[in-house]
């Protein structure tokens, strides 16, 4: 009970309760804030780099008065060869209540969960699920979008919302996260980019999901457009000419601005600015990746909230 592992374990009911409350928690006092989880101690296991994910769910621990403590790989005895399983057990011992992971293996949330009994929250498994991230994504969304409420979601929440996501979708845990959740709230998602990165055998297409690989006459068609960065890290084996990706695939204000000038720009970063997206388009008006980081925060208080509070997830909101 209140881990996070995938979205797919959200209702839209549980994905409304989230949102209203992080809106909630915006708006109450500092001091009010501080005492929600004072005392409470939730540990940070990171196995991969992080810059956004990482230093949001600390601030918003601190942020609702608990302790927390870091464990890297780089710097703890993961280095001499503790399993997971033995790390997270340590954890528990010392009094962790709530454990955060970030690991390169798809999976090793759920496996963390089941072996410790503490509530785990996914913050990146591998090439599956980064479900703190769709859930901002969500409400950095229904914030920008025209006529929509970021307080609340509904079936129909992002009806008439086209998301375009372009770039390493093989790779990317963020696309899926998003491609699982977004049409649940009623938007529709397009996945773009070239066959190497998104192998249309290797996809399982939900509803309201589709490829197109002409990102021209996928941007002609976008709300949204969500650029994701080129995991070189991952690439191993795959061969990519990259002055050929970014000839029919970046983000530049000239294609922006011929295609879609409306369009809200997404990142979930971290970007490489002139590859995947040019500088004038991450800093113009239309990005709101700035946005997605702070409400990092808010959101991932709430599932700190949800994880822990003992007086009831839903009366926070009272
Ligand atoms: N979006 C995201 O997960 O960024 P970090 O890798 O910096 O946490």
């Amino acid at each position: 009970a209140g881990s996070l592992l995938s979205v797919a374990d959200l209702s839209v009911e549980d994905v409304s309760a989230i949102l209203s409350v992080a809106s909630q928690l915006e708006r109450r006092p500092t001091a009010e804030r501080a005492r929600l989880l004072a005392g409470r101690r939730i540990a940070l296991l990171f196995y991969e780099s992080s810059t956004r994910t990482r230093t949001s769910f600390e601030l918003a621990a601190k942020s609702l008065g608990a302790t927390t403590t870091l464990v890297s790989d780089k710097s703890s005895s993961i280095e001499k060869g503790e399993s997971l399983k033995d790390t997270g057990l340590t954890l528990r011992a010392l009094g962790a209540e709530c454990i955060i992971l970030r690991h390169p293996s798809s999976g090793a949330p759920f496996v963390l969960a089941r072996e410790t009994g503490v509530p785990v929250l996914n913050a990146g498994d591998g090439m599956h699920e980064h479900p703190s991230q769709a859930l901002l994504d969500v409400r950095t969304m229904l914030m920008r979008l025209p006529g929509r409420d970021a307080s609340t979601a509904t079936a129909k929440s992002l009806d008439g919302v086209t998301v375009v996501i372009t770039g390493d979708i093989l790779h990317s845990r963020v696309a899926r996260s998003n491609a699982l959740l977004l049409p649940r709230l009623g938007a529709k998602v397009l996945l773009c980019g070239p066959e190497p990165l998104l192998p249309e055998v290797a996809l399982h297409l939900g509803a309201g999901v589709e490829i197109v690989r002409d990102f021209d006459a996928a941007l002609r068609r976008a709300q949204v457009v969500m650029m994701l960065r080129i995991q070189k890290e991952r690439l191993a084996g795959l061969e990519l000419d990259l002055a050929n990706y970014i000839e029919r695939y970046q983000l530049n204000g000239e294609r922006l601005a011929a295609r879609a000038p409306d369009a809200l720009v997404m990142h979930p970063g971290p970007m490489i600015r002139g590859l995947e997206i040019s500088g004038d388009v991450a800093d113009g008006p239309n990005s709101a990746i700035e946005l997605q980081v702070s409400n990092g925060l808010s959101v991932r208080s709430a599932l700190l909230l949800r994880a822990l509070y003992t007086g009831g997830f839903e009366s926070v909101t009272v």
